[in-house]
C-alpha cells in the first residue's frame, strides 16, 4: 500500500502490524524524519515528497491518503493533481482511499480548544471562512520532553472544504471507475456528515 501524506506514520504502524507492506509519502522532512523512528513489523519505505506531484515509479494495490490530508490542500488545482498522482499510482482494479473534512465538519470547528496530557498542554485557536471555505487554526503547544525540559511548538494549520460533488465529478474526471463514499458516523447521511470517506476503484 501507499500511504500518501503519511505524516509521522501513524497509520503505517497499523498498517505495517497486520503484515502489510507499505510505502509511505509526505511533504514534510519532518515528519517523515519522525516516521523512520518509529517500530515496524514490516519495514516501510518512506520518502519525502509532494502527493500533487511525485513519480514513484511503480504502482500499488492500494493507495491512501488520510486523515484529512486532502483539506490540506487548499485550492482545487493541488487537488485534482493529487487525484491524478494517485491514479498513475493506484494498479489497475485496485483501489484509492481517502477521507475528507467536509464543510460542515469545517464550519463545525471549535473557534477554541485546548487539551492537557501528563505530558503536553495544546491550544487551538482560529476560524473558518465560509467565502473561500478555508478554516486556518493556530496551534501551539508546550511539550515536556523526557529530560525535563519544555519545547514550545506554534504551527498554522489551513484546511478548504470541497463539496461532494467537486470529489467525486474530479475523481471520475481522472479516470477511476467506481466510487462509494461513506458518512464516518452510522447515523449520518452524506448531506449531514462532518466527515466522509471515499473509495474509488481503478
Ligand atoms: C492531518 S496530517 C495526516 C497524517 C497521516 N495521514 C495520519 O493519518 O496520521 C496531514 C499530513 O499531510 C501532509 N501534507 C500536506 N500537504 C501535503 C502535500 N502537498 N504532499 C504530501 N503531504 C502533504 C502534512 O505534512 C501532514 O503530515
Amino acid at each position: 500500500m501507499l500511504d500518501i501524506a503519511c505524516g509521522t506514520g501513524v497509520l503505517t504502524v497499523r498498517l505495517a502490524d497486520k503484515n502489510v507492506h507499505v510505502t509511505g509519502i509526505d511533504i514534510n522532512s519532518e515528519m517523515i524524519r519522525v516516521a523512520k523512528t518509529k517500530d515496524y513489523k514490516i519495514k516501510p519505505q518512506f520518502s519525502v515528497a509532494d502527493m500533487r506531484n511525485f513519480d514513484l515509479g511503480r504502482t500499488f494495490r492500494v493507495t491512501g491518503c488520510f486523515y484529512d490530508a486532502i483539506n490540506h490542500l487548499t485550492d482545487e488545482d493541488s487537488v485534482i493533481k493529487a487525484f491524478e498522482c494517485a491514479f498513475r499510482h493506484t494498479e489497475e482494479n485496485g483501489y484509492y482511499l481517502f477521507d475528507v473534512n467536509t464543510i460542515k465538519g469545517l464550519k463545525n470547528w471549535e473557534p477554541f480548544q485546548s487539551s492537557r496530557r501528563d505530558n503536553f498542554f495544546v491550544r487551538q485557536h482560529g476560524e473558518f471562512d465560509p467565502e473561500t471555505r478555508i478554516g486556518a487554526y493556530k496551534v501551539e503547544a508546550f511539550v515536556k520532553r523526557f529530560d525535563g525540559e519544555v519545547d514550545f511548538i506554534e504551527e498554522i494549520i489551513t484546511e478548504k472544504g470541497y463539496t461532494d460533488a467537486f470529489l467525486r465529478l474530479e475523481i471520475a474526471r481522472v479516470g477511476f471507475k467506481k466510487i462509494l463514499v461513506k458518512p464516518f458516523k452510522s447515523d449520518e447521511t452524506i448531506a449531514t456528515a462532518e466527515r466522509l470517506l471515499y473509495i474509488c476503484k481503478k
